[in-house]
């Protein structure tokens, strides 16, 4: 559920006519909605109640600092991939004990960064990974807690390029090499193994891969536990999937999920961290477009709208669905017609839907991409000097711009040119 409704014939967010906000702050734009935020979050805090949890949103899906405020006042944590996810999250007000640093190529900089800024864990890659964070720790006079992040083998049935728990994939250690290279990491200096992490994809429609991959986990965690080691917390990432058409069926929910989790951790007497971006953040954001023309090719239309692949890369990077909604609610009964849903950037690619049905629109209608709320902002570009366009948050009726769109002076002022040219 969201809270992007229709009332009398105008598409809101919570209880704003989004045609206020274009007026505003004109289109393209996205908009996210604190009341969805905020339930998804509660989702999976309600989900994971009676096992000591915590929800690390995976800022990765969007990191707009007041998008991480929604989320960082109501407790959550944040799983960072870069400094400058890392930096974010700081200045977010997110304190580091709640701060998990995931990705496979932490350079020094970052781990000295997180170590100085404080840090929940770092989940540590491969063994070189191991071997540098042990050499930055130890010669800081600091110890950094680790969890060590494995590969289960495990087809998580998505998307090629967000799958990440087979073995064919650059992410963890082989699960079957778990046993050396903990043995490995508590002879090292300046690291604490504290836990173990697993992340198998992105988008996962399906139960059934989490609960193979957390099965060996648990596993693992009482062969290493017998190792010796104190294995007290499981991260075990994110990647639960949301619907991204109404006419698909729906994707697990966040409560059969978290029982999934408790069956598998039962009896273990361990913390759970998880780390979802995309179904907290999915749904609570719209991308807003007008429709500049309406040019009639052979033997389809195309509509061609002032949002393009720079905005929202997702259609032509993984073919993805968004379902695109006119602002303004059909008639009931109005009849649709296909159209190539298209930007106006200069490749064939920028292309986010073809032979969509839609009502009959025309230049100027309002359209809203839903579930952009997710992996939207955080991937567009300035490709085609196409400025980064706004992100706007609503709260009930409360409207603020949290990004501005650049000028194009701001822009091309990024420029240097060389005094001797
Ligand atoms: N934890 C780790 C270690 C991850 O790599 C990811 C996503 C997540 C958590 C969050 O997964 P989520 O709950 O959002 O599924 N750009 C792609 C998605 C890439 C996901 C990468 N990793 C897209 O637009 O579909």
């Amino acid at each position: 559920m969201d809270h992007f409704l229709y009332r009398n014939g105008i598409l809101h967010a919570e209880d704003v006519p989004l045609p206020e906000i274009a007026a505003q702050v004109g289109t393209p734009f996205y908009v996210y909605s604190t009341a969805t935020l905020t339930r998804h979050y509660q989702l999976f805090k309600d989900a994971l109640d009676g096992v000591p949890n915590m929800v690390c949103f995976a800022m990765k899906a969007n990191s707009n600092q007041a998008v991480l405020k929604v989320l960082a006042g109501l407790g959550a944590g944040m799983d960072v991939v870069s400094g400058g996810e890392y930096a974010r999250a700081k200045a977010a007000g997110v304190p580091g004990e709640r701060i998990v640093f995931s990705g496979v190529g932490k350079t020094r900089a970052e781990m000295r960064a997180a170590l100085e800024g404080g840090i929940r864990q770092f989940n540590i890659e491969s063994e070189p990974e191991m071997g540098v964070l042990s050499e930055v720790a130890s010669s800081m006079g600091a110890t950094a807690p680790v969890t060590i992040r494995v590969n289960p083998d495990v087809d998580a049935r998505t998307h090629e390029k967000i799958a990440t728990g087979k073995s064919d994939n650059k992410f963890g250690i082989p699960i079957s090499r778990a046993k050396e290279v903990y043995a490995l990491a508590a002879s090292l200096p300046g690291l604490e193994v504290i836990g173990i992490d697993v992340h198998i994809g992105s988008q996962l429609v399906d139960l059934e891969p989490f609960e193979q991959a957390y099965a060996k986990v648990a596993e693992l965690t009482r062969m290493l536990r017998a190792e010796g080691h104190d294995i007290r917390r499981l991260d075990l990432g994110g990647g639960l999937g949301i619907p991204y058409t109404r006419s698909n069926e729906a994707p697990p929910l966040p409560t059969d999920y978290g029982a999934l989790i408790k069956r598998c951790v039962a009896g273990l007497d361990v913390e759970v961290e998880i780390e979802p971006g995309r179904l907290i953040a999915g749904n609570a954001g719209l991308l807003v477009s007008s429709v500049i023309y309406l040019k009639n090719g052979e033997g389809r239309d195309f509509l061609i709208l002032d949002a393009a692949m720079n905005d929202l890369i997702r259609p032509s990077m993984y073919g993805a669905y968004h379902d695109i909604d006119p602002v303004v609610e059909p008639a009931p009964g109005a009849g649709r017609q296909p159209y190539d849903v298209v930007g106006p950037v200069c490749e064939s690619g920028d292309t986010f839907a073809k032979g969509r049905e839609l009502p009959p629109l025309v230049s100027g209608d309002l359209v809203a991409f839903r579930s952009a709320g997710a992996y939207g902002a955080v991937m567009s570009s300035e490709y085609n000097t196409r400025p980064l366009i706004p992100e706007v948050l609503v709260k009930g009726d409360h409207v603020a711009v949290i990004r501005p769109r650049p000028t194009f002076d701001e822009i091309i002022n990024r420029d240097i040119v060389p005094e001797w040219l």
